[in-house]
């Protein structure tokens, strides 16, 4: 009797224990994951930040970090299928998708901003190149049909310079073109940040960047999947694109937090490694469809391909409108008010014009239609305003019926800061 139970607790417990080892077997199979390709650049800090902090495995997910020495290496894998998603730019998304759409962009993961350019033209230390014009008796080096290329033009063009009077010269190693500047080799090289900036303090002149773009974003780096992996895989997308953010958002409170993973991680020059100033990272933005046209153009002008896929099928907006925060950005909500023509017809100083004001709309949004609090009723008053008309106007307000959801949120948030 005393040996059956035995036999039995011990059955049981083998049972137990497989079952375990099943259950966790299963559990280890279930956790999505996705495999990155990242070069050793700024415009991977994110990633690093976003795994260090727990980010990705907190959204259920296991993000692996596989660096690469170069963009071919890198498109490589990505055609081989070995990664899933990368940091990469326009120029490469174009080029990935001429015959079928191979890759989609899901959202910004650099650009330019006023104080802080991604790309830099510079002169070599005691030449004579220092000015835009100075371009067009030199050969400017840069790597051949890649967004140095596109972005050296770029700049040029907005500083008055045609690409007519302009001679490029490949040197595609990045740490060669920058040694062949600093020893007059070349008298001209366009090169990214923070080597740019090592080349300023090195003792070549800054002769123009990429700030020139901000206003129509040419210059930007992205994030992009396969999109195989996009349908097959959405959930992990979206996950890894929040702890992407959340990762975002903690450099731009407090960038030096990450120097030294910065420092660790991506290759710095020493002469640059205390003094650069880390730069803002995007969040919640993606290409807007000038750029990707602008992009599109080049590729084809320069013969580099014949046609590529269009805006609607490259640049994925899904997810980045999955998770913006519910509230809604007010700044960009501040920037839609005016370049959406809002402020035409309303005005902020209280003084009624074709509509009534909003100044003070947050304090009264709540309380004007019954049963609406004050950002259900914003929300009713942009996309369906003739649902109420306010006394004493017309209803003439277009219907905002066509706004993404990002974009209807930042809105309702930058009016519900006017109190
Ligand atoms: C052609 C002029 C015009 C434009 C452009 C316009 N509106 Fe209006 N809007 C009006 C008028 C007129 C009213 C009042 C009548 C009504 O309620 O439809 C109004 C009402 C509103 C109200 C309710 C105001 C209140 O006091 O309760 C809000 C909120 C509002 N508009 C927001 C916007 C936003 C946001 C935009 C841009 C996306 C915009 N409007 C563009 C004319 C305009």
């Amino acid at each position: 009797m005393r040996k059956t139970v035995l036999a039995l607790m011990l059955i049981a417990a083998v049972l137990a224990a497989s079952l375990a080892l099943l259950a966790g077997r299963a559990q280890a199979q279930d956790v999505p994951k996705l495999r990155m390709g990242l070069l050793p650049i700024l415009d991977v800090l994110p990633f690093y930040v976003a795994d260090e902090a727990g980010y990705f495995a907190a959204e259920g997910i296991e993000i692996e970090l596989i660096p690469v020495s170069s963009a071919l290496e890198r498109d490589q894998l990505v055609i081989a299928g070995e990664i899933d998603g990368m940091v990469n730019d326009l120029i490469s998304t174009g080029i990935f998708n001429q015959d079928k759409t191979l890759i989609q962009i899901v959202s910004l993961a650099r650009r330019a901003y006023p104080d802080a350019p991604q790309f830099r033209l510079l002169g070599a230390p005691r030449s004579n190149v220092t000015i835009p014009s100075d371009l067009t008796n030199v050969e400017i080096g840069i790597s051949e049909n890649s967004v140095i290329h596109y972005i050296a033009q770029r700049i040029l063009e907005a500083e008055g310079v045609s690409a007519a009077d302009l001679t490029f010269r490949a040197e595609p190693n990045i740490a060669i073109r920058f040694q062949l500047l600093m020893e007059g080799q070349l008298k001209a090289a366009c090169l990214p940040d923070p080597l740019a900036q090592a080349a300023i303090v090195g003792g070549a002149t800054l002769i123009a960047d990429d700030t020139a773009l901000v206003e129509t974003q040419f210059s930007q780096s992205v994030l992009s999947f396969r999109s195989e992996v996009i349908e097959e895989q959405p959930e992990a997308v979206e996950g890894f694109l929040r702890a992407w953010m959340r990762a975002a958002d903690d450099i731009n409170a407090d960038p030096e937090a990450y120097r030294a993973l910065w420092l660790e991680k991506t290759n710095v020059p020493d002469s640059v490694k205390d003094t650069y100033a880390l730069p803002p990272f995007p969040t919640y933005e993606i290409t807007n469809e000038a750029a990707w046209d602008d992009t599109v153009a080049w590729l084809i002008e320069q013969g580099i391909v014949e046609s590529t896929a269009s805006y609607a099928d490259t640049v994925n907006p899904a997810f980045l409108e999955a998770i913006a925060p519910a509230g809604g950005d007010a700044a960009q909500g501040e920037a839609l008010f005016a370049s959406l023509g809002c402020i035409g017809c309303h005005t902020l100083d209280g003084t009624a014009s074709a509509g009534p004001s909003v100044a003070g709309i947050a304090g009264r949004a709540g309380s004007t239609v019954d049963g609406l609090s004050a950002a259900e009723y914003l929300q009713q008053a942009i996309v369906e305003p003739a649902a109420f008309v306010v006394e004493g106007f017309g209803p003439i307000m277009p219907a905002y019926d066509t706004l993404s959801e990002v974009d209807l949120a930042a809105l309702v948030a930058y009016l519900l800061t006017l109190e």
